[in-house]
């Protein structure tokens, strides 16, 4: 079986992404995870990713000017590798509309909520101060519009009396770590 070659784009804490290393582990998982690509010099990610043995490249945004550029930058860097997927875990940069366009459904991003509902940044308060009874998060390929794309998967989880921003943010975070992994498994299965 060839494995889907993955290049992961990160800009923290990375635990998504860890969640998908601990995945491939498994031998008949179908992608393997062969870049850890970041925006962020000091994104937590990285450290982990290179103790895992990952390849890890690190463009930074704030060294270019122009969003185009900077992207430039990134596909360069995944030349040498390979990739037939990308996955947005915690990445931190809206990515343009030439970008998206030469990966036709080829990217997939997570976002923590039951989209289309809270799209953007902020997601977890928003729904308590909606008062909402339950969230989620939902792991969708990327089309030029943020937040936007087709729905691969999402897992709902309950919003509960006193529950604050990090809080509900922990629970979703937890189903975040199951949801990603048995997203990629089924774009892989049927490709
Ligand atoms: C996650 O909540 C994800 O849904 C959002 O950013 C966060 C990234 O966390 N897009 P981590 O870096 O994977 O730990």
């Amino acid at each position: 079986m060839k494995k889907l070659r993955l290049a992961v784009f990160i800009s923290g804490r990375g635990s998504n992404m860890l969640s998908i290393l601990e995945a491939t582990k498994e031998p008949d998982f179908p992608a393997e995870i062969v870049v850890v690509v970041s925006n962020k010099v000091d994104a937590a990610g990285i450290q982990s990713a290179k103790e895992n043995g990952i390849s890890t490249e690190i463009v930074e945004h704030k060294h270019y000017k122009r969003r185009e550029d900077f992207e430039d930058a990134i596909q360069e860097r995944l030349k040498k590798y390979g990739i037939d997927m990308i996955i947005l875990a915690g990445f931190m940069r809206i990515l343009s509309e030439s970008f998206v366009t030469q990966w036709p459904d080829q990217i997939l991003n997570i976002h923590p909520s039951l989209l289309p509902e809270y799209k953007g940044t902020n997601t977890h308060q928003r729904a308590i101060n909606d008062g909402k009874t339950e969230s989620g998060c939902t792991v969708h390929f990327v089309t030029p519009e943020l937040d936007e794309g087709p729905i691969i998967l999402q897992k709902k989880v309950p919003i509960l009396k006193g529950d604050t921003a990090e809080t509900l943010a922990h629970r979703i975070l937890e189903q975040e770590h199951i949801a990603y992994p048995e997203a990629i498994k089924r774009i892989a299965s049927n490709l």
